[in-house]
């Protein structure tokens, strides 16, 4: 053991590496501020494009303002060629979608927008050619042909569009773009941290995006929300929750949708999503399901408390998005690849902090490995 191994904080947990606009996160209050704004306030009120103007630029735009970005979104949402080719290889050889729109993401330079010298116009080209990748990428793999994007819509009730070749109702453009608005950025999660890590070292934007889809992927940081709702399908009724939950924990295994790093309250995008869902299936959704996972998080809470107490494991934002999207009509493999659509947004916004920033991340590590040993060749 060496006086350094006291320094290392494995996860880098509690280690603060960068100051940052965007977002605060306070796990012990379960608050989550995004550029100023509390969750509950921005996110069931804002369109997308106020909030990803909100987080590029720091303030909310002016009516003029928001048309002009707003435009400028909406022009940019047509992929290159090349990236739809790449997208027809993937869906014949069955890649999963994360995989295919991480593919995807690093091939958004081939023309000028993405890979061009003006910010703006890179961002804007990044962030609204995602939903074009995903509902593209989603058609092919089901057998379809893509459906071009419509400019004369919102940028959620597009993604929609495109990916039923039908307008969505106003109620789940709605719920769509809230649930857009919630998870567009979360301090310095892994996929956040990703896309600085690769920013800071002077790469550029498609690169970082690329990294960070591929640290979303996992499913300890974007891939449990599927995982979540096939545990409330399984369990299917009110009476079989607690004899499920209790075998699952007794195999040591994790309830999907429970637990977080930072959060040792409940998660405040949790109540954020679990209103927007019930408005949704108020409209109506599947109003049964909506109980049945109300019915599921309180028994898994308290067998948590029981099980592992003194962890604080609370509902985290994966468990009603999960019931969110799946209302809205998304199958559980565009959960996480949603996820991404939203969060690109934020990679963007973090990523031009780290660029003003300036300032390479280079974090240290402890060897622990064998010293001295003589070169006698390959055995
Ligand atoms: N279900 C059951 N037990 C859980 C749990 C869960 N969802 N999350 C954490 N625990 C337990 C761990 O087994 C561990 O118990 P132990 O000390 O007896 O071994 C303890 O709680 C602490 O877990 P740890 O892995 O140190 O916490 P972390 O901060 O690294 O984990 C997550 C955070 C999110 C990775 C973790 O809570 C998790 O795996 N959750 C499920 C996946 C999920 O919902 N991810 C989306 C996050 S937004």
């Amino acid at each position: 053991m060496t006086d350094n191994q006291d320094m290392i904080r494995p996860g880098l947990e509690g280690v603060v590496a960068a100051e940052t606009t965007l977002s605060s996160v306070d796990g012990e209050a379960g608050e989550l501020v995004i550029a100023g704004y509390p969750v509950e306030e921005l996110a069931p009120n804002a369109t997308f494009e106020e909030t990803a103007y909100l987080l590029w630029n720091g303030e909310l735009p002016g009516g003029g303002e928001l048309k002009s970005f707003a435009g400028m979104l909406a022009s940019h949402r047509t992929v290159p060629a090349a990236t739809l080719a790449l997208l027809r290889e993937a869906a014949a050889n069955g890649v999963p979608a994360m995989d295919a729109l991480r593919m995807a993401a690093g091939t958004l330079d081939l023309d000028g927008a993405a890979g061009g010298s003006e910010p703006a116009v890179r961002a804007a080209a990044l962030a609204a050619r995602f939903p074009t990748i995903v509902a593209a990428y989603w058609r092919l793999r089901n057998g379809g042909e893509p459906v071009g994007p419509r400019a004369d819509l919102g940028h959620a009730a597009n993604y929609l569009w495109m990916l039923r070749a039908s307008e969505p109702s106003a109620a789940e453009a709605r719920a769509l773009e809230t649930y857009l608005n919630t998870v567009v950025d979360h301090g310095l999660n892994a996929s956040t941290f990703t896309a600085r890590v690769i920013v800071s070292t002077g790469s550029d934007l498609v690169s970082a995006v690329a990294g960070a889809v591929g640290a979303l992927k996992g499913p300890l940081h974007g891939g449990a929300p599927g995982p979540a709702l096939d545990m409330v399908l399984e369990i299917g009724s009110e009476e079989r929750a607690e004899s499920y939950i209790r075998s699952k924990l007794a195999r040591g295994e994790r309830l999907m949708g429970f637990g977080h790093r930072v959060y040792k309250v409940r998660d405040p995008r949790a109540d954020v999503l679990a209103a927007a869902a019930e408005r949704l299936f108020g409209n109506g959704g599947d109003r049964d399901l909506y109980r049945l996972a109300t019915k599921v998080e309180e028994t898994a809470l308290a067998l948590l408390e029981e099980q592992k107490p003194g962890r604080r494991l609370q509902t985290n934002v994966e468990f009603y998005t999960a019931l969110l999207l799946h209302g809205i009509g998304l199958p559980n493999d565009l959960f996480t690849p949603t996820f991404a659509v939203s969060r690109v947004v934020g990679w963007i916004a973090h990523a031009f902090e780290q660029e003003r920033a300036g300032r390479l991340i280079r974090p240290q590590s402890v060897y622990v490995g064998p010293r001295g040993r003589q070169w006698k060749g390959t055995p």
